[in-house]
């Protein structure tokens, strides 16, 4: 019981009550979503073909309930409404996606969509009428396919299509846009999308389509970094950075050989895009470079399967940050494998970890995404201290149902989660905005719609797609509302 009569007659009891773990003054909150998952409209007026449109049509099989995001929650229709569900929240921030195929059909500047650009107008003025600000993605995984027809994120001179594409969002939406993201979740657009297929463009080369894919991508970003400093910078006075996506790792025992495997596994996954961007010397960590190398001559390849960063490279890509974004839902247990190395190149044969999850932990609806609050408080302070504490956004944090409204879940998930990010502030991480993805059921990719983010529900057998707010959208509202979060016995590690 906590009202304020019992405030005010029996002090003691304070200590019983919701006290609030509060966040710094100027933190921000908001909640995110990605253009494939909820516009819908995939051909609508101009748009043009991407890959998830290609992946999913062609190979329907690719996603749990053989559904597509063609339709998906209509907000090609619906963003007016959807904005006043953002106004309800009272977010500061709304991230969401641009379609690069929905403002240039064939992916590149000759041809431009006005529709695709009144769209996004339409947003960006409406969300600040609004007082909330437009945090906007640039590649949430939708290239368009007449860019994968000719090798997509492997080819490297499409890295200056990417950055054609992120000048002409820049030069029509700058105005009102202060802060971009380039690529979201490096890892997945290069491991699922060029390793081993799971999602489009679905090509399976393991080993060797994942390292040309992360050139790339990191020259692009870098570049796209480096014309917005040139070019609108000075005019537009917002900020670039990159949104990467990491689980904590934490060694299954206390032996050497664990401990080391989560130091390596760190490394080639979140470390393969954080230091040749955030960190003093740049280029891809030395161990990823050392081991891919090594590994390659003893599978009998000419080069070295790992592309070299030439050093004016890693110049360019180095420093190419206003903030990190980190996706961040889960932890993982490491142990170190011990069979010999494959001749088979992989990513997996390169790191050469066994990965596994605690049965302790507290499941969610996906398997490897148990509630581990805690490992958000050891990632941020591993970049804290990794990488000169850098000013970090929170752009995704999470938790997998499988639908209804009554989602004390996710509120519990969200609770512990943000009493952690607090720990991790105390520490000393510059943390200084979080989102909560997501802000309504979408369509998750190779899980279709079978399960659900959202703050709000969204009945998708109706047409209309009507939303309707779960218990977690007027918890946020209160996170919101206290700019604090209710304190709880945190869970020992
Ligand atoms: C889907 O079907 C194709 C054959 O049409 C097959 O090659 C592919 O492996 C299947 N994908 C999945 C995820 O089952
Ligand atoms: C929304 O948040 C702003 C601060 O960001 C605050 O000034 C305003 O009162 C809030 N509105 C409502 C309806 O709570
Ligand atoms: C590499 O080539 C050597 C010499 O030709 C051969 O003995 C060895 O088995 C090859 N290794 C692999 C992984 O194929």
């Amino acid at each position: 019981m906590c009202n304020k009569i019992v405030l005010v007659l029996v002090v003691v009891a304070i200590g019983k009550c919701h006290i609030h773990n509060k966040f710094p003054e100027n933190f921000k909150f908001g909640v995110a979503s990605s253009a494939y998952q909820i516009e819908g409209g995939w051909n609508a007026n101009g748009k043009g073909e991407n890959i998830w449109d290609h992946f999913t049509h062609n190979f329907p099989n690719s996603t749990a309930d053989r559904t597509n995001g063609d339709i998906a929650c209509d907000s090609y229709h619906l963003w007016k409404n959807d904005i006043a569900l953002l106004k309800y929240l009272n977010v500061s921030f709304y991230r969401f996606s641009i379609s690069w195929s929905r403002i240039l059909p064939t992916g590149f500047t000759n041809t431009i969509n006005l529709d695709g650009v009144r769209y996004y107008n339409n947003i960006i003025d409406e969300l600040i009428r609004n007082k909330i600000e437009p945090m906007v993605t640039l590649y949430h995984w939708d290239l368009p396919q007449p860019i994968q027809d000719i090798g997509g994120m492997t080819n490297p001179l499409i890295a200056d299509y990417f950055v054609d594409y992120a000048t002409t969002a820049f030069y029509f939406f700058g105005d009102r846009v202060k802060t971009w993201i380039t690529f979201n979740e490096p890892i997945k657009i290069c491991l699922q999308g060029y390793e081993n297929g799971l999602y489009a463009p679905g090509i399976k080369s393991r080993g060797i389509g994942c390292y040309l894919c992360s050139k790339t991508l990191l020259l692009a970003h870098a570049n796209t970094y480096h014309v917005y400093k040139s070019y609108f910078k000075s005019v537009q006075h917002g900020k670039v950075g990159i949104a990467i996506d990491s689980d904590w790792y934490e060694p299954k025992t206390n032996s050497k050989e664990d401990e080391k495997s989560v130091e390596r596994v760190l490394q080639m996954n979140f470390g393969w895009w954080i230091n040749p961007i955030f960190s003093k010397g740049g280029n891809y960590p030395r161990i990823m470079r050392e081991r891919i190398d090594k590994f390659s001559k003893t599978q009998n390849f000419s080069i070295s399967r790992l592309p070299v960063l030439t050093s004016s490279e890693i110049r360019t890509i180095k420093g190419t940050y206003d903030f990190l974004g980190l996706n961040h839902y889960s932890s993982k247990l490491v142990k170190a494998r011990t069979s010999l190395l494959s001749r088979m190149p992989s990513f997996d044969n390169d790191v050469r970890v066994d990965i596994e999850t605690d049965p302790n932990w507290e499941k969610s609806a996906l398997e490897l995404m148990p509630v581990v609050p805690w490992g958000l408080r050891k990632l941020l302070n591993w970049i804290r201290k990794m990488y000169n504490n850098p000013t970090v956004y929170i752009t995704e944090n999470g938790y997998p149902d499988k639908g209804g409204l009554d989602d004390e879940d996710r509120i519990s998930y969200h609770t512990q989660y943000l009493n952690e990010l607090i720990n991790a502030i105390r520490d000393g991480c510059n943390v200084q905005r979080y989102t909560i993805w997501s802000l309504m059921d979408s369509m998750e990719w190779t899980s279709g719609y079978k399960i659900k983010f959202g703050l709000y529900h969204v009945d998708f057998s109706d047409e209309n797609r009507p939303r309707t707010p779960k218990k977690s959208a007027s918890f946020y509202k209160n996170v919101i509302r206290d700019h604090g979060v209710p304190n709880i016995k945190r869970n020992i590690n």
